[in-house]
């Protein structure tokens, strides 16, 4: 039996990171980080979480393993029609979205990754910035309009809830890479998103940030690798090891909760000590 300290510290880490009451819209999270995410939001910090992926039924699966209150959604990003439709959606079942996570990225496709940058063509380079850079511009453009609405009749906006976007970027649009150019384009452009959104609307309380993803095992990564490739890449960080991906949901949950009220803008590197700034 816990001690009443020992509840007590329980319940109020809780609290600390509590994402009570909030509304998520966590992009492709129907496997991989976007559903780690969703899970974390949910099941541990009780947020209201939005699981998008292109297919219904995928975000339905993904529904049923999470405890908490999950809703599908199916949301391709690159459609930029259904986006004020999808928003409206939530906001008639919701009434409010406070967390954006940007998190839909197009898949490992080897014939473009291994392709010299000199030899990708404009339609290879589309397809990536498409999902990677302008789903994440389309998502945060239309929910900015709710989050500042969040800030209500306040006189001081920071006052308001206002909102948090998260983009989620990779350690080569840091340092470059010497495969993947057109990966590494979109998502260091995604950084220069995160500033704008934390520079434009720093005042009405809507906090922008960038996690930089190193190594992180999923089955776009990790299982799709060969042994030798992924002994490999654990060799990469100080910590010697892949990183998994609850351990970049519990670092998202903490950046959108009020714990990170004073920051914004930052990219937080989750690589296991690759690259160190
Ligand atoms: N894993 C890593 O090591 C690593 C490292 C650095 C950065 N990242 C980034 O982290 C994010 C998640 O990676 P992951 O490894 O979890 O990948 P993943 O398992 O392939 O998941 C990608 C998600 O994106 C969704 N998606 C793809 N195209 C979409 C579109 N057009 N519209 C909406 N959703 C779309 C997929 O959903 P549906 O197929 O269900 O539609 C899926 O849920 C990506 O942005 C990736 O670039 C990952």
């Amino acid at each position: 039996m816990k001690s009443y300290y020992e509840a007590l510290a329980q319940v109020t880490s809780l609290m600390a990171l509590s994402l009570i009451g909030k509304v998520a819209v966590i992009t492709g999270s129907s496997r991989g980080i976007g559903f780690a995410i969703a899970k974390e939001f949910a099941e541990i910090n009780g947020a209201t979480v939005i699981v998008c992926s292109r297919k219904q039924e995928q975000a339905a699966r993904a529904v049923a393993q999470i405890k908490g209150k999950a809703f599908a959604a199916e949301l391709d990003v690159t459609d930029n029609s259904r986006i004020q439709e999808f928003i409206q959606q939530i906001l008639s079942q919701h009434k409010q979205i406070d967390i954006l996570v940007n998190n839909a990225g197009y898949p490992f496709d080897k014939n473009i990754w291994y392709k010299k940058f000199h030899e990708v063509t404009d339609d290879e380079l589309d397809r990536i910035i498409e999902v990677d850079l302008k789903g994440s511009v389309r998502l945060s453009r239309a929910v900015i309009p709710c989050m500042l609405q969040n800030t209500g009749n306040n006189a001081n906006q920071n006052e308001g809830r206002g909102g948090v976007i998260i983009n989620i970027s990779s350690t080569p649009a840091i340092t470059g890479h010497i495969e993947g150019a057109p990966y590494t384009i979109a998502k260091a452009a995604n950084i220069a998103l995160t500033k704008c959104i934390a520079r434009e609307y720093g005042s009405s309380n809507i906090r922008a940030y960038s996690l930089a993803l190193g190594n992180i095992a999923t089955l776009a990564t990790y299982g799709s690798m060969t042994d030798k490739d992924r002994s490999q890449a654990a060799q990469e960080p100080s910590m010697k090891r892949w990183g998994k991906p609850q351990e970049v949901a519990k670092v998202a949950a903490c950046i959108a909760s009020d714990n990170f009220s004073f920051a914004t803008g930052n990219t937080i590197v989750i690589d296991g000590g690759t690259v160190l700034l």
